[in-house]
């Protein structure tokens, strides 16, 4: 069954990855684009996603979403990974022909997700803000939603903690109130972390292929990996790239890829530790407990060599068939 998302995301060069592969998918409806500050400014997220609408004449809304995180001190864009504008060397035009909707995107999740009880999958590749917008403006969300898959955190598992402090994943550090609100939530939540998107890289000779046999598809992509290559070359050591956002669209497609772990989770909100995310994942009664109110499955260990070959082949017959 095609599952229809609303895909919340900071694009970002990873992002932009993950959104032609919903697109591309049989087994997505991609219905919106929720944009959220993280890799670039809200202005620059919001015309990056506007221009992938309109390059690849997406039927997905695209929705404008929050500019900052919910309680702490905004931490800035993540220019370094991401580029100046946040799809590295290239630049949405100015003036794009295609609009964003008028809603916030909180607003836009609580009617989309209430128009349309039990059928929608949240799909949430950056910050948690918007979601936690939606959560307190309209508890009962709670109710209406399929499921809420969430790239984000780590747990440790492999040995993968942090990746902008030793102990936090940039989606989480950029809003860890927003995080524990979100995790902490009694609705189904699936956490794609790094303890399984830094077991898939994207080698540099795997994006060189998808160039040569994915068409213009595959050439955008190439393009607009080139300065994230660069970051990890220059920052990480690793020829290649870690599969971040597109992950989470492929838990969403084929779930069967990754091993899933049950348990509630909690996110370290202050401190040096800030954006830590934690599982309770025995079944002890301890004397005090505040990991209750929701079971969610954490990502532990992936098919990564599947994953791969599932993200060439939908990208290569989305290309064919445009
Ligand atoms: O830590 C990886 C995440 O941070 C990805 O969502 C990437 O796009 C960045 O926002
Ligand atoms: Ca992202």
């Amino acid at each position: 069954m095609v599952k229809k998302i609303i895909l919340d995301t900071d694009p970002g060069i990873d992002d932009a990855m993950a959104i032609i592969f919903a697109e591309a998918s049989p087994d997505i409806e991609l219905t919106a684009l929720t944009t959220v500050f993280g890799n670039a400014t809200i202005e620059n997220s919001t015309r990056n996603a506007l221009y992938l609408k309109q390059k690849y004449q997406l039927k997905a809304d695209v929705v404008q979403g929050a500019a900052k995180p919910f309680l702490r001190a905004p931490v800035g864009a993540t220019t370094v990974v991401h580029g100046e504008k946040g799809l590295g060397n290239i630049e949405a035009p100015e003036h794009l022909e295609v609009e964003a909707d008028s809603r916030p995107a909180y607003q836009y999740i609580i009617d989309a997700l209430t128009a349309e009880p039990g059928e929608i999958t949240l799909v949430a590749v950056g910050p948690l803000t918007n979601l936690a917008l939606a959560l307190e403006a309209e508890p009962e969300i709670v109710n209406l939603v399929k499921e809420v898959v969430v790239m984000g955190g780590a747990f440790g598992e492999s040995g993968h903690r942090g990746n902008v402090s030793p102990y936090a994943e940039a989606n989480i550090y950029d809003d860890p109130h927003a995080a524990d609100r979100v995790f902490s939530a009694d609705w189904p939540v699936a956490i794609i972390g790094l303890d399984v998107t830094e077991e898939s890289f994207f080698s540099s000779e795997y994006l060189d292929q998808l160039r040569d046999d994915a068409g213009e598809v595959g050439q955008f992509i190439w393009d607009v990996s080139r300065y994230y290559l660069k970051f990890y070359s220059q920052r990480v050591g690793l020829q290649g790239c870690h599969v971040h956002d597109p992950s989470a669209i492929a838990y969403v497609i084929d779930p069967q890829l990754f091993t899933m772990r049950r348990g509630p989770v909690r996110v370290v909100t202050e401190g040096p530790a800030a954006g830590y995310t934690i599982q309770k994942f025995d079944q002890r009664n301890y004397m005090h407990d505040e990991w209750s109110g929701g079971a969610q499955l954490v990502g532990v260990k992936v098919h990564s060599e599947s994953l791969l070959e599932l993200y060439r082949q939908t990208v290569i017959s989305f290309s064919q068939s445009r």
